[in-house]
């Protein structure tokens, strides 16, 4: 198996109708011309996605840097031992369950001067490569992904346990990366070794498949759009304290569900009690 096969970069293109078909035959595409005001970044998210109807939450400005280096970022201030390198591809919007975002945008408004190059790893790629091997380990790891339920609950969040790959019941698969996935503690200590073990082996295979994925920079303007479903995203380190970009999760008629309640695009609305 070659984890550089996993790896993707999006088509660039100017229309959104024609972003949006590219969206769904490569799970990620690239929109140029795209604005950089925070009614533009909305106004992308709706284009884009229009023949799916979405819900399109207040769009969060991310301006980073400095302790954003290369050697970790911090998920949630709730519990920094899940803390990751920063190559990971992850998805995004975990904090909400199994009602994540079932797109994503970032505009960038202003690149970094160096580094913080972004990258995306198809999970139905990987998937079709366990199941093409021929190795029963790889298909004995493939069915664990589809159907065993796991711990995907970011503590202090909204609850999940759910397959690493679920599925919207419509003919969607919902794959997912995190750091804080984990064995459910409510199995045996002898199937949360096992669970264990398969968890481990998909984060070392999107981590390598990350480090592998080829790069590419978004310009001012440029907007990637992502199937946050069915790709993973990440970002190389950068210290430029004026990059920016917005950030925009969306909630289409496709999605497994919209969460109850106030939305935004960041997990801030996601907390429970
Ligand atoms: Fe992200």
């Amino acid at each position: 198996m070659n984890e550089s096969d996993f790896g993707i970069i999006p088509q660039r293109c100017a229309d959104t109708g024609e972003a949006f078909t590219a969206l769904r035959r490569d799970g990620a595409v690239i929109l140029c011309g795209a604005g950089s005001t925070r009614d533009d970044a909305r106004s992308l998210a709706q284009r884009v996605l229009a023949p799916l109807a979405p819900v399109v939450p207040d769009p969060a400005p991310i301006k980073e840097g400095g302790g954003n280096r290369d050697n970790s970022y911090r998920t949630s201030d709730l519990n920094e031992a899940f803390a990751v390198p920063f190559q990971s591809g992850h998805t995004d919007g975990f904090a909400y369950g199994d009602k994540y975002p079932d797109f994503i945008f970032l505009l960038c408004v202003r690149p970094a001067v160096a580094g913080g190059e972004s990258f995306v790893v198809d999970t139905q790629r990987i998937v079709a490569a366990l199941r093409a091997s021929g190795d029963a380990d790889d298909a004995a790891f493939a069915d664990f992904l589809y159907t065993v339920p796991i711990e995907q609950t970011e503590p202090g969040f909204v609850p999940s346990v759910a397959p690493t790959i679920g599925a919207n019941g419509r003919g969607r698969r919902m794959a997912r990366w995190t750091p804080v996935q984990r064995p459910d503690a409510r199995v045996t200590v002898a199937e949360q070794q096992r669970q264990q073990a398969w968890i481990e082996r998909w984060r070392a295979i999107t981590y390598s498949a990350s480090l592998a994925a080829p790069r590419f920079v978004l310009q001012a303007g440029e907007a990637i759009c992502l199937d946050n479903y069915r790709v993973l995203h990440g970002r190389t380190g950068f210290d430029d304290l004026e990059r920016s970009l917005w950030r925009i999760w969306a909630w289409t008629t496709e999605s497994l569900g919209i969460p109850d309640g106030l939305l935004f695009s960041d997990s801030r609305y996601a907390v429970v009690d």
